[in-house]
């Protein structure tokens, strides 16, 4: 296709697409999408004429305009008569103020009740005061719309600037969503060459949360407290219950001493250098002080542990130095965690905590710019105290780093998923709910009434709406305002982000 259109359109700030790794899809819509600009170009900036006015303005026969009180009055307007909607328009300049809230954004769809377009960037509405936490969760049943949701939200706003990560695709379905934005997408899994260092240190950021310069002693105890909480979150999945003060003591001596060895040696420290240092503790260095048979007891049980962690389905995933980086200045970074989900869910579990705390490392930095962060899974993540966990810290940190989350759930039941009734896990998956500023609702069944309503604080005609919702129909909760609104898709955006198996088996 014509070179001169993508550097015309690029020039203009409309779209910048990367198609590597493209497949039958990918090409249709690619060749698509650049008919599109180049008609949006033609028509709505070559001849000036981007303020439409809406409604059958010309007569059929194409003889001047119909409406007797138009403001063109006769007049003919030169040039081809096409329109273009609102809809293809705003997809193709994202960044437009919103009909509806006032601020720009990203166009998601339309507003059914207020009518217009609906514009979407959470940076944009915490700026101006109408979302007050960088979160969202997306609640809805299966094949209503959600994953489409997400898709086109960070991918227009991707379009526009933003990055994104997707931190677990069980579904593989976002491979073809960053080929479009030009990201990379990082397969783990049995099959996949793929390894992942967990005791990586990550990205250092420049600063702080409090925007205080990162000084070395700063970031050496963020790194040390980021692997002792993973080490000991993969200990609590493997064993099924929280550790002892003997073992978290055995534990956190295990990993200086395997860290002192590694930067001995001038490489980063990995899971065998752990073991290794459990396997045979140095208790001279230990101190008489902390010698005691429960701790010695600690390392042993210890140590079991993890060799599971090395042998067992996980073998060769996080043990050993990464084969991969997280390259945290590509537009979006999705992690296809697919061949994962034959394995047993203790296994899954642990992969999801490594891949989790990896990703987080890399990111929880504002040096790369604004980047939306994706729980696709859910309820994967309630279902796990340890993992919650870190969720409920890394979303305190988000607004600090520019990253806005986004966790998307089937129903908010599965927030009883989360630990006993009473207990803090349960606490902390409804603390998720409850700070998040951004409420996305699309349909839900009946029995979702009372929890809707009490902890999403939907009125009674928000909640008639809500079961009444079509796919792709969803209620907009920012903070104080509601929102219907009608996410749309562009013909080149259909194949990309639908999961209709027709499409995929076409994939
Ligand atoms: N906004 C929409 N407009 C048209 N069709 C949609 C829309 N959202 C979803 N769909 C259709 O519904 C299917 C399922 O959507 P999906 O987003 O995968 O649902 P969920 O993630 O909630 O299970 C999509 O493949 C698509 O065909
Ligand atoms: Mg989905």
């Amino acid at each position: 296709m014509n070179n001169m259109v993508d550097e015309k359109a690029q020039s203009l700030g409309i779209l910048q697409v990367d198609f590597s790794g493209a497949d039958t899809v990918v090409t249709t819509a690619n060749r698509k999408m650049r008919k599109q600009i180049e008609r949006a170009y033609e028509r709505e900036v070559k001849h000036e004429r981007v303020n439409y006015i809406p409604g059958p303005r010309y007569a059929s026969d194409g003889k001047g305009a119909r409406r007797k009180f138009n403001l063109r009055g006769s007049l003919k307007i030169f040039g081809r008569k096409q329109r273009i909607t609102t809809f293809t328009m705003a997809a193709a300049y994202p960044f437009t103020a919103s009909s509806t809230h006032g601020v720009p954004g990203a166009c998601i769809g339309v507003d059914e009740e207020g009518g217009g377009a609906f514009y979407f960037d959470p940076w944009e509405l915490y700026a101006a005061g109408i979302i007050k936490g960088m979160s969202a969760v997306v609640l809805g049943s299966v094949g209503m719309g959600k994953s489409t949701c997400v898709k086109s939200t960070t991918s227009r706003l991707v379009l526009s600037g933003r990055k994104a990560t997707v931190m677990s695709d069980k579904k593989g379905e976002w491979d073809i969503v960053a080929a479009y934005l030009g990201g990379n997408t990082i397969t783990v899994g049995a099959g996949s060459e793929t390894r992942i260092n967990v005791l990586d240190e990550g990205n250092r950021p420049s600063y702080d949360t409090k925007k205080r310069p990162m000084t070395d002693k700063k970031w050496a105890k963020t790194v040390a407290t980021r692997r002792l909480t993973l080490l000991r979150a993969l200990a609590e999945i493997l064993e099924e219950r929280r550790l002892s003060s003997a073992e978290i003591k055995a534990l956190s001596f295990g990993l200086r001493q395997a860290v002192a060895v590694a930067e001995g040696q001038g490489r980063v420290p990995i899971i065998p250098d752990f073991i290794e240092a459990i396997a045979s503790p140095d208790f001279e260095a230990l101190g008489s002080k902390n010698d005691s048979p429960k701790v010695r007891q600690a390392f042993e049980t210890l140590y079991d542990t993890f060799t599971r962690l090395i042998d067992g389905d996980l073998e060769g995933m996080f043990d050993g130095e990464s084969t991969v980086t997280f390259d945290a200045n590509a537009p979006i970074v999705t992690f296809n965690t697919q061949s994962l989900d034959d394995l047993p869910e203790e296994a899954r579990k642990i992969a999801f905590a490594c891949i989790q705390s990896w990703a987080e490392a890399a990111i929880t930095s504002g040096d790369f710019g604004k980047r939306l962060v994706i729980y696709e899974e859910g309820s994967e993540v309630l279902n796990d105290p340890g993992s919650l966990r870190r969720m409920v810290s890394q979303w305190k940190l988000a607004r600090a780093y520019g990253i806005f989350n986004i966790l998307v759930l089937h129903k908010l039941g599965d927030l009883d998923l989360a630990g006993d009734a009473g207990s803090k896990t349960r606490a902390d998956a409804y603390s998720l709910l409850g700070d998040s500023a951004v409420r996305i609702v699309y349909h839900q069944e009946s029995d979702q009434k009372a929890l809707a309503k009490e902890t999403l604080g939907l009125t009674e005609r928000e909640w008639q709406r809500v079961t009444n919702f079509k796919t792709g129909q969803g209620l907009w909760k920012l903070s104080n305002d509601s929102f219907v609104v009608r996410n749309t898709m562009t013909a080149p955006e259909v194949p990309i982000f639908n999961t209709d198996q027709k499409i995929k088996t076409a994939a």
